[in-house]
């Protein structure tokens, strides 16, 4: 049975935590529903893990609606995220035009960076009938203008604008919120202070989900692994000794 958007609020009703992955492609969309995630995102770490390119910022609304078809063709069961990527919303038509592609490419809902400064982006999607997930921490969109990826919250005056930006998400009706890479103090403190599921990824233990880019889980990505994911498998591994055994075995039986 398909799970609604709706069945997020099981963990806030006592339920367990969310285990929720990344997906890009069909074969691994499968096999994460098939396993019983309980939400698949098509990430916009798409254009890292995936695409080849060296940050998030270069991925296209066409790329994710290719690639969020694909994974819908292989989800019965979890719910499927699609990601706004880089300059997609910057005005609350744009984000709703954006995200409407999104869904009709097979989306149950949407996510976007960004907490005060979206406001309004989030208020249209909103009303617009767009089920919204919430990101905030570490924003890996705003990369360009950071210049590195820095864990948040460290001072007083961060993690109080970080809590203000979740309980405005919070108020402006989204459905759950990933905090990314942030002191664990301070995701503890967003998930006791909002009513909606936060879903961590390098924010500790303390939220009611967790999130992690599927590459790193598996260890198909061997170029960069954050600190924070431990790879179950090596897959990278395993695919250069099934290459290597193909290449010599070729090579030692041509007539
Ligand atoms: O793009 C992505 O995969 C994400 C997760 C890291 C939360 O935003």
């Amino acid at each position: 049975m398909a799970a609604s958007l709706e069945s997020l609020r099981k963990v806030r009703d006592g339920g367990p935590p969310m285990a929720t992955l990344t997906a890009y492609d069909y074969p691994t969309a499968r096999l994460l529903d098939e396993a019983g995630v309980d939400l698949i995102l098509v990430g916009d770490s798409l254009g890292m893990v995936v695409l080849g390119y060296e940050d998030t910022t270069h991925v296209t609304l066409a790329e994710m609606r290719h690639h969020t078809r694909a994974a819908r063709r292989g989800v019965k069961r979890a719910i499927l995220v699609g990601d706004l990527p880089y300059k997609t919303y910057e005005t609350p038509k744009q984000a709703v035009d954006s995200a409407n592609q999104l869904m009709e490419d097979g989306a149950d809902a949407i996510k976007l960076e960004g907490g005060r400064e979206i406001e309004a982006q989030v208020r249209a999607l909103i009303a617009d009938g767009i089920p919204v997930i919430g990101h905030l921490g570490m924003l890996p969109q705003s990369i360009l203008e950071e210049g590195r990826y820095k864990k948040k919250g460290k001072s007083e005056d961060e993690a109080a604008r970080l809590l203000d930006d979740a309980r405005l998400l919070d108020q402006l009706g989204v459905k759950a919120m990933v905090l990314e890479s942030m002191f664990k103090r301070v995701a503890r403190e967003i998930t006791a202070a909002v009513s909606v599921p936060t879903i961590g990824i390098g924010a500790g233990n303390g939220c009611d989900g967790q999130i992690l880019v599927t590459h790193d889980l598996i260890g198909a990505f061997p170029w960069f692994c954050p600190p924070f994911a431990i790879p179950k498998v090596y897959v990278a591994e395993s695919i250069s000794q099934a290459v290597h055994a193909y290449v010599d075995e070729v090579r030692a039986n041509h007539d």
